[in-house]
């Protein structure tokens, strides 16, 4: 096997693209991959600051490394979610990586600083833990970006995520989940704009990514995803690639290209008329957003 692009032993195959790399040509394969994802989909414009939230896994860390390859200003954006010795590890990684390349690294501790971790607000507002870990997260990136200034938030989900999260809303028809469903989300009032530039690299190319850059990254998953559906889905798409290459991507790229935009309207008649949280000020339906209304729970128990 050679490398296709300058014919040296090659290292690693990537069976969709019918191509194989030694390890610098696999590299600028995934900038390449990224640089066509960013400018493909308008996600950073030059001069942009980026803030990347990374979990110390290889996605998010070597997202970090492909933006900072490509020239961007970027910083990164870690929560510690309370989760045991998994956010104690995976915490070191991601300040060990900002470190040695002497990144700027901001850091959300949510039981020093909201009282609660994601296993007992889950517990207490009955929801699945990812599910209250979702809400944090996506109330904390896009209140830390603003707080600091970026223009944009990145995050490390990679063409795998996406092809799993569009089976399931398929599975489902859900129409308003499908009409959402792309790798840029503009900004709004009271939001900014979050992108994915992993969308067009699958979780092996990362992981390989990481392997040949030295990015040493947490390995385990999160202790509370066992049993997660995404799973069963991303198992049943690496079946069907396996019988022919390609079809997780053109899943996923035919829909982005042909069917998501006959959803749009489904997803934009759910927002309502949305005014300040009278708490942290976030844009809200309600008197008080999701986020705060469960740590208030949460913390109204630990008192009780
Ligand atoms: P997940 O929801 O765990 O699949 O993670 C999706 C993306 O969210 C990751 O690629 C990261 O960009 C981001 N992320 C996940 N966990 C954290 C964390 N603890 N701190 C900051 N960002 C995170
Ligand atoms: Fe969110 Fe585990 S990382 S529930
Ligand atoms: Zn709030």
């Amino acid at each position: 096997m050679k490398c296709r692009r300058c014919k040296a032993p090659a290292l690693i195959d990537v069976r969709r693209h019918n191509a194989a790399f030694c390890a610098d040509c696999f590299v600028r394969h995934c900038q390449e991959q990224v640089r066509r994802a960013i400018d493909g989909f308008d996600m950073i414009q030059p001069g942009e600051r980026v803030l990347i939230a990374v979990s110390g896994g290889k996605d998010s860390l070597g997202a970090w490394e492909l933006l900072v390859d490509l020239g961007y200003e970027t910083d990164g954006l870690y929560l510690g979610l309370g989760i045991g010795e998994y956010s104690d590890s995976s915490g070191r990684y991601a300040r060990e990586f900002a470190a040695a390349r002497g990144l700027k690294l901001l850091e959300v501790d949510i039981p020093g600083e909201y009282g609660f971790d994601i296993q007992t607000a889950a517990a207490t507002v009955r929801r699945p833990p990812c599910g209250a870990c979702g809400l944090s997260k996506r109330h904390l990136f896009n209140q830390a970006a603003l707080e600091g200034g970026y223009d944009v938030v990145a995050t490390g989900h990679n063409l795998d995520d996406e092809a799993a999260v569009l089976f399931g809303n398929v599975l489902r028809w859900d129409a308003e989940y499908l009409g959402r469903q792309y790798p840029v989300l503009p900004a709004a009032p009271g939001f900014v704009r979050k992108v994915k530039p992993l969308v067009r690299l699958s979780e092996r190319e990362m992981a390989a990514y990481c392997v040949m850059r030295g990015i040493d990254y947490i390995v385990e998953e999160c202790p509370m995803a066992e049993g997660n559906r995404h799973l069963a889905y991303k198992e049943a798409l690496n079946t069907l690639e396996q019988k022919s290459p390609g079809a997780k991507a053109n899943f996923l790229f035919s829909f982005l290209e042909r069917g998501h935009e006959r959803f749009v309207a489904d997803a934009e008649t759910e927002r309502g008329e949305l005014t300040p949280c009278t708490v942290c000020g976030s844009p809200t339906t309600g008197e008080v957003c999701a986020f705060c209304r469960m740590g208030e729970r949460v913390r109204g128990r630990d008192g009780a």
